[in-house]
């Protein structure tokens, strides 16, 4: 098989590219390991910035998201039992951001590619990328039981933390940064309308929690707990007993409880691998940088990605010139580091870190306070949440 742009990998990422490259007229393939049910099931992000909210729409894939999507204009820290709203579109000149869960992105990309996009082949295995310094390089995959090659001019790896194209790296050339945090979120979806209309993140003695939701009758809400927990540990009752004591306020707020559908246990990790270009392979997404969750980065940042990569071969096929992919790397690597620097700083302002000491703490509550208490450290905040520009 041959094509322009191989790509490997069909979350929001590898979906997403194929669809702008369509756009642009080029083509592609896309090779996914998983089936179309788990792609499409898999519960992850929820939030979207106002510029992937942007590029959807531009791509012909905002329409269900304008229709089903929730647009909200804030967020709530609380800590101490009191509450502060941070107003995005107030401090940031009408910036929001979108609810509309990862789970209906894939499937509205999905739908479009099958429609009218390139092959998207479902359990189709990438094995290794090969040929990366050649004007040629091939992805080894294996589909159906049966072994193949993928030719292309260009590989893209939007393959996730796990998967293989970073491997095609040479050792001498990669670097990697990375923390480890010591705790993960247990994350549940219950069948209970969202018992406040925007997103709550909550400091607390015992641990951070956040309420978010999926629609106005699904809410989706995260407890953090000590690194390699069980999800099985945790009953219902003890989930929204903790849930209770953690989002509690001065002013009697109250947490509705309902049938809890899904619970799983996500690590935190920040990692970035660089350069995110070898030749004629880059990569994507979260198969070149992960950021912990708290802020709701990763899926915004994997979009950004795409699209730096789309314009510079865009602009490629229109001018000749391969200005803009060479410069792709240090063009995404610009904004995953704000998005690092930000998630790191929004982790560690609203957990609680076990080996912290009192000065920690306090330290944790004046950053705390000082976002509320000044109009710049809260634009600052505001800003970051709603999302860097794109290239
Ligand atoms: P992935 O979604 O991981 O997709 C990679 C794809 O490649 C997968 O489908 C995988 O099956 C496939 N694959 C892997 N190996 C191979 C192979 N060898 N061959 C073929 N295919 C392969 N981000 C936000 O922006 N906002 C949020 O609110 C948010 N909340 C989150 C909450 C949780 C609990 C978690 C875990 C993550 C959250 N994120 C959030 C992060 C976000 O989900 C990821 O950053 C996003 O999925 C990255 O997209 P991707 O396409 O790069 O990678
Ligand atoms: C969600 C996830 C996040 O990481 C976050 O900061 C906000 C919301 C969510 O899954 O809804």
């Amino acid at each position: 098989m041959r094509t322009t742009v191989g790509i490997i990998g069909a979350g929001p990422a590898g979906l997403l590219l194929a669809r702008l490259l369509h756009n642009a007229g080029i083509d592609s393939v896309v090779l996914e390991s998983r089936d179309r049910d788990y792609v499409e099931r898999r519960q992850r992000a929820g939030i979207l910035e106002q510029g992937t909210v942007d590029v959807l729409r531009e791509a012909g894939a905002g329409e269900r998201m304008d229709r089903e999507g929730l647009r909200h204009d804030g967020i709530e820290l609380r800590f101490g039992k009191r509450r502060h709203r941070v107003d995005f579109p107030a401090l940031t000149g009408g910036k929001s951001v979108m609810v509309y869960a990862q789970t209906e992105v894939c499937k509205d990309l999905i739908a479009l590619q099958l429609k009218d996009g390139g092959p998207l082949l479902f359990e189709a295995e990438a094995l290794a990328v090969e040929g990366a310094e050649t004007d040629r390089p091939r992805v080894r995959f294996r589909h159906e039981g049966v072994e193949d090659v993928l030719e292309c001019d260009y590989v893209v790896g939007c393959d996730g933390f796990w998967g293989v194209a970073r491997r095609a790296f040479p050792a001498e050339l990669s670097r990697t940064f990375e923390r480890t945090y010591p705790f993960g979120w247990l994350g549940i979806l219950a069948d209970v309308a969202p018992s406040h209309d925007e997103l709550v993140y909550a400091r607390h003695d015992r641990g951070f929690a956040l309420l978010s939701m999926r629609s106005p009758s699904v809410s989706r809400l995260y407890l953090q707990v000590p690194e390699g927990t069980d999800a099985e540990e945790w009953s219902d009752e003890r989930i929204w007993d903790e849930l209770d004591r953690r989002f509690e306020t001065a002013d009697g707020w109250t947490l509705e409880r309902g049938p809890i559908t899904q619970k799983s246990v996500t690590p935190m990790r920040s990692y970035v691998h660089e350069p995110m270009r070898h030749g004629r392979l880059f990569l994507a997404g979260d198969a070149a940088h992960i950021v912990p969750p708290t802020g709701a980065k990763g899926l915004n940042l994997a979009v950004g990605d795409v699209v730096t990569f789309a314009r510079a071969l865009t602009h490629r096929d229109e001018t000749g010139s391969d200005e803009l992919l060479d410069a792709y790397s240090a063009t995404c690597l610009r904004r995953v580091w704000q998005a690092e620097r930000f998630s790191y700083d929004m982790t560690t302002m609203l957990h609680r870190d076990p080996e912290a000491n009192g000065f920690d703490l306090r330290l944790q509550l004046a950053r705390l306070e000082r976002v509320t208490a000044s109009r710049a450290a809260e634009t600052d905040l505001a800003e970051s949440y709603t999302g860097f520009p794109i290239g």
